[in-house]
This record gives C-alpha cells, sequence and structure tokens, in this order.
C-alpha cells in the first residue's frame, strides 16, 4: 500500500448494515412483498405515487433512529487525514457518511434527504414525508419528487467519477453487493486503468472476481483495520 496516492472508495447498503438500515437485497430485502426494482421506477412513480412515495418516507424517518458506526467514522477519518486525492463514492440515500463527517464524498444514487423538481430540476432539502403533486417553491409546478436515482435514470456525477477511477492507484469497495451499473463496473474500470482492487463485505459479491482481493467480514470491524493500515501511525 505504500505507493499510493489516489483512492476511490465506493460504499453500498452493506456499510450502513450495522447502524440499522436494511441492506436492498438481504433477507430483509422484500419491502411490502415487492422487489426494490419494481417500486424505484419512474413509471412506479407515475402509476402509483402512494406506494413509491411511502417506500422513501419509511427510509427518511428510519435516518433519524439511527447513527454512524465504526465503519462510518474509519471513513471520515480517512478523509481528515488522507493526504492524497480521496472520493468517497456512496450509492447510499441515507446521510450516514456526512454525519461521521465525511466531506470527500457524493451521492451517486441520490438522497433521502433532498427533494427534486421533476418540472425545473431545482433540488431542496426535504426533511418531511412527500405525497403526489407536491408544488415546488421555485416554478410552482406540482413536480415534486425524491431526490433519488431510479432504476433506469442516470446517476449523479458521472464525469467526476469515472475521472477520479482513472487516476486512482487503489479502488475499494465496501458493503455493495455488485448488482447494479454502473457501480458494478467502476471495479473492471479502475483495474483497466491500473488500479489495486480491494473489495470488504460481508459474503462474496457478483463483483468479487474482478478484485485483486476480498476480505469477508463485517464493514464495522474490516473498514477501520483497513483505515489503519492505510494511515498506519498516522492520528
Ligand atoms: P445490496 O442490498 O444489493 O447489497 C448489500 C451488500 O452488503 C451485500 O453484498 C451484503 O453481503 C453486504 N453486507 C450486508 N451487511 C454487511 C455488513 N455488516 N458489512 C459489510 N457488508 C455487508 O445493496 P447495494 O449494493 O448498495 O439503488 O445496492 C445497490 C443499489 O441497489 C442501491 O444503491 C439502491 C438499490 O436499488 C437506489 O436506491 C437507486
Amino acid at each position: 500500500m505504500r505507493d499510493i496516492e489516489n483512492i476511490v472508495v465506493l460504499t453500498g447498503a452493506g456499510i450502513s448494515a450495522e447502524s440499522g438500515l436494511a441492506t436492498f437485497r438481504g433477507p430483509d430485502g422484500l419491502w411490502e412483498g415487492h422487489r426494490v426494482e419494481d417500486v424505484c421506477t419512474p413509471e412506479a412513480l407515475a402509476a402509483n405515487p402512494a406506494l413509491v412515495h411511502r417506500f422513501y418516507d419509511a427510509r427518511r424517518a428510519a435516518l433519524a433512529q439511527v447513527r454512524p458506526n465504526a465503519a462510518h467514522d474509519a471513513l471520515a477519518r480517512l478523509d481528515r487525514v488522507w493526504t492524497g486525492d480521496l472520493l468517497i463514492v456512496t450509492q447510499n440515500v441515507d446521510d450516514l457518511h456526512e454525519r461521521a463527517g465525511a466531506t470527500r464524498m457524493l451521492h451517486m444514487h441520490g438522497e433521502l434527504l433532498s427533494a427534486l423538481c421533476a418540472a425545473c430540476g431545482t433540488r431542496m432539502p426535504w426533511a418531511g414525508d412527500m405525497h403526489d403533486r407536491l408544488t415546488c417553491p421555485a416554478c410552482a409546478a406540482p413536480a415534486l419528487r425524491p431526490d433519488i436515482v431510479f432504476f433506469g435514470e442516470m446517476p449523479y456525477q458521472m464525469e467526476r467519477i469515472d475521472a477520479a477511477i482513472a487516476t486512482c492507484d487503489l479502488f475499494v469497495s465496501i458493503g455493495t453487493s455488485g448488482a447494479v451499473y454502473p457501480a458494478a463496473g467502476f471495479v473492471r474500470t479502475a483495474r483497466h486503468h491500473g488500479a489495486a482492487t480491494l473489495e470488504l463485505n460481508l459474503d462474496p459479491s457478483a463483483s468479487s472476481i474482478y478484485f485483486d482481493r476480498t476480505r469477508i467480514g463485517p464493514a464495522g470491524t474490516l473498514v477501520p483495520a483497513w483505515v489503519n493500515e492505510m494511515l498506519g501511525g498516522i492520528a
């Protein structure tokens, strides 16, 4: 790890599991009998907005009951101390990385605590429940929706992510099943550009074969240990 300067970390639902947030594809992955792929779509929002809002309202409300865990804390420490480039790309729509103190990060799948106007594109902080035909304060269209990237929509900030992956020396994936693209393909892009690749996950994932190394275990244990290795004796 001595020659590493630039790091990209990809996180998924597994990093927040020990905080008490359900993952998408675990044993508790079904929600009211629906697969996530059937709820998180523009078509579902148009056909059954109450269902989609209920899904995200429940997740937004759950944020008040949870706290960052040791894995979020360790990444925030890496963010504070690491002198090379670092980008934490999270697929998570919770705010646990920020609450732990991470700043060099982005939400590629959107955020629960944000609303998006489908008419004018304005984003705004959002804390409470949502319902159909909420009025946008910027353009007055009844078009507010969760600021979440639905299946079939383009993830946020892909140019910035691609640029960071193309120049990183180490790509680390934490707590993600490797089931959803484009994030699932980042490891191959990183390898293509010559980066070392490391996966930290509770189980082998669909992408494990593409990593130089996979460490199996809970993020709350593996991530602090890895950050300690990276930072050595630095406080
Ligand atoms: P998944 O639910 O698909 O996968 C979670 C992964 O975390 C699995 O591989 C688990 O083995 C692992 N895991 C569970 N508990 C863990 C722990 N304590 N420590 C480490 N790993 C653990 O979640 P994602 O891969 O994040 O999209 O799902 C990707 C996207 O699919 C999500 O961002 C979401 C969903 O549809 C949107 O919301 C747009």
